[in-house]
């Protein structure tokens, strides 16, 4: 998805925004450009379609000095990706915008603006902001009010940097429904859609709210305007992540080294939360107690993977608490007439905490009656959606960078078995079942690191798969979620078309696709569900079909002709599915590369969807 850097420094601005441009290439883009206003007093800009190293190219042939500047990297939504369609926009040389989000009314705006002789030179939506705010300086010549008055006219979502070529050292910005950071430095400041683009600036950040707008000026000086115009001050806060997480280190792809830092982030969510036989309560908040005893039912609302994490939950949550759970995504979720059961808890997951419809979800669930309360599970410290939800529960997973979610996935279901059992225990769970859970998850990071050691075997398995253009994922239970969260993997980055179904639902049509070029991936470990599973697999051998199984050591699966099989170490039932997510990774990954595809950043997607 689009990011933005901007910058009012006592330096030139060139690499700070330079450098915050290569940390936003994570978030998924297709073009990339700078503008910054040079030494003459003038505005200079430079784009390029494709990555920031192509930007970088024209940077060397072309340099931007200058103390201050905008960037951007745009993820094409209204205008194919090409140069003109590229950020920053400008208007008579006078402004120019970058912007993240979708201007609704950019057709009327379009009109209004053609008609009064501005000439648009790009199909987005963007450059109507560039345009008005051009007219709206002319009325008044202070860059501020001018803005104030343009985005109150704006609707949908916005993040925005701007620049004038009259008011030197000085750059705004303003944020509705995208995220957008201000850099605190020494006699400078910055402007982010991610703290990540920012760290080698700074690491204190303020995170705007919701209609806030700011200047940035010369000697680090940083204004900041709610909604109405009223001058606010708003909290400085230290990054808490390390920036090591920001480089692949010795890995070859941040998935890679994503999928290697499970065993550590796992430790990291369970830290503070265990008690000796139980999960501690308080370590959900103080009003957590008050809160869990009232809730009757459980709404879970999520997108992708996190809605993966969700569909697990149901099986651990239902049979720890007794409580119903719903679970959907969020896009269908916010256009649905809901039925809202007095005492039913909202619990919202999601990695980036900015997802548009799962923040939209969020605000839509809140208006409702009867919602107890919200509770977000989240990896990012400050997003949107921990500041909206009542409770929230980090994840604790550090920044994750490959488009396609994997450490963000396991930290959020070992979240949410602590909330299960967090529930569980305000509800009566028997204790000793909770004690022999807590003691299970306390191995947990050792068994993934176990698991881990099966790369080099499991990259030898993804070879039958390179050439394959469909695959199947069975599951069952509270497995069937992780068989979708598998095929999601292979989908997302080896561009391979995967489907998951329970292994029960097979006879019931996907069968008739099963045939010597459809391999099986299946996931078997010790559970009650395992001499259905292992029928199933017999129907699909029976069809001629391939099978692969990551199965539990002790189960008596073997391979034999037309069934390769990996042992797992045993694991706790209930925290299986936590532990056969990361052979799926690791198996997707593999054919990923072998395939010579972009892992970290595959075709077509953003790491966070910050517009509908
Ligand atoms: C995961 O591999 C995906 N890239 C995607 O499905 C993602 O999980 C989804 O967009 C939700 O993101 P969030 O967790 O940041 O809300």
């Amino acid at each position: 998805m689009c990011g933005i850097v901007a910058a009012v420094a006592q330096r030139n601005v060139q690499n700070i925004l330079l450098e915050g441009l290569k940390r936003l290439e994570y978030r998924g883009y297709d073009s990339a450009g700078m503008a910054v206003r040079s030494p003459e007093g003038e505005l200079v800009r430079q784009r390029a379609v494709g990555k920031v190293a192509a930007l970088e190219a024209r940077l060397e042939g072309s340099a931007l000095p200058g103390l201050s500047g905008i960037a951007h990297t745009r993820w094409a939504t209204h205008g194919r990706p090409s140069e003109p369609n590229a950020h920053p926009h400008q208007s008579r040389d006078r402004l120019a915008v970058v912007h993240n989000g979708i201007i609704e009314n950019h057709e009327q705006l379009r009109r209004e603006l053609t008609d009064q002789g501005y000439v648009f030179e790009s199909e987005t939506d963007t450059e109507v902001i560039a345009h008005l705010l051009e007219r709206e300086s002319r009325r008044d010549g202070d860059l501020l009010s001018a803005f104030q008055r343009v985005v109150a006219g704006l609707d949908g979502a916005y993040a925005l940097g701007v620049m004038a070529v009259d008011e030197p050292d000085v750059v705004v910005g303003a944020r509705k429904g995208s995220p957008l950071v201000v850099g605190v430095g020494i006699g400078e400041a910055f402007l982010a859609s991610d703290p990540l683009a920012l760290l080698p600036v700074t690491d204190r950040f303020i995170y705007l709210r919701e209609g806030d707008v700011v200047r940035l000026s010369a000697n680090g000086r940083i204004e900041i305007f709610d909604a109405e115009g009223t001058a606010v001050e708003r909290e400085v806060q230290t990054f808490e992540h390390g920036d090591g997480a920001a480089s692949k280190g010795e890995y070859r792809h941040f998935m890679l080294k994503e999928i290697h830092e499970q065993p550590a982030v796992i430790a990291a969510a369970l830290e503070g939360r265990l008690g000796d036989r139980s999960v501690l309560v308080e370590s959900f908040g103080p009003d957590a107690e008050r809160l869990f005893q009232q809730v009757r039912q459980i709404h879970i609302v999520a997108c992708g993977t996190s809605y993966h994490a969700g569909m697990v939950a149901r099986y651990w949550l239902e049979r720890y608490t007794g409580i119903p759970v719903q679970v959907e995504v969020a896009s269908e979720y916010r256009y649905r007439q809901v039925v809202v059961p007095q005492g039913t808890l909202f619990v919202t997951l999601s990695q980036s905490g900015e997802t548009a419809d799962t923040l939209a979800a969020l605000r839509f669930a809140m208006e409702q009656d009867n919602y107890l309360g919200s509770l977000g599970i989240c990896n990012v410290p400050g997003s949107s959606l921990v500041r909206e939800a009542d409770l929230s529960l980090m994840t604790q997973a550090g920044p994750e960078i490959g488009v396609a979610s994997t450490k963000a996935f396991t930290t959020q279901l070992t979240a949410l078995m602590l909330f299960a059992l967090a529930l569980g225990r305000v509800r009566g769970m028997d204790e000793d079942e909770q004690a022999e859970i807590v003691a299970a998850l306390r191995t947990l990071p050792a068994l993934c690191s176990q698991v881990l050691g099966l790369d080099e075997a499991i990259e030898r398995l993804s070879m039958a798969f390179a050439e394959k253009h469909h695959a199947l994922f069975l599951g069952r239970g509270a497995h069937f979620p992780i068989a979708q969260e598998g095929a999601l993997k292979l989908k997302e980055i080896s561009y391979i078309h995967a489907e998951a179904y329970p292994a029960g639902e097979l006879k019931h049509g996907p069968l008739a696709l099963v045939d010597s070029e459809m391999p099986v991936i299946s996931v078997a470990p010790n559970d009650e569900l395992l001499d259905k599973l292992k029928s199933n697999l017999q129907e699909v051998r029976a069809r001629g079909g391939e099978l692969y199984v990551f199965a539990d050591e002790n189960v008596g699966l073997n391979a034999s002709e037309g069934i390769q099989v990996l042992h797992l170490p045993h694991v706790h039932e209930a925290l299986a599915p936590i532990l056969y997510t990361l052979p799926l990774q690791l198996l997707s990954y593999h054919v990923a590369v072998l395939k010579g595809t972009d892992v970290d950043q595959p075709r077509n997607l953003a790491k966070s969807v910050t517009v509908e």
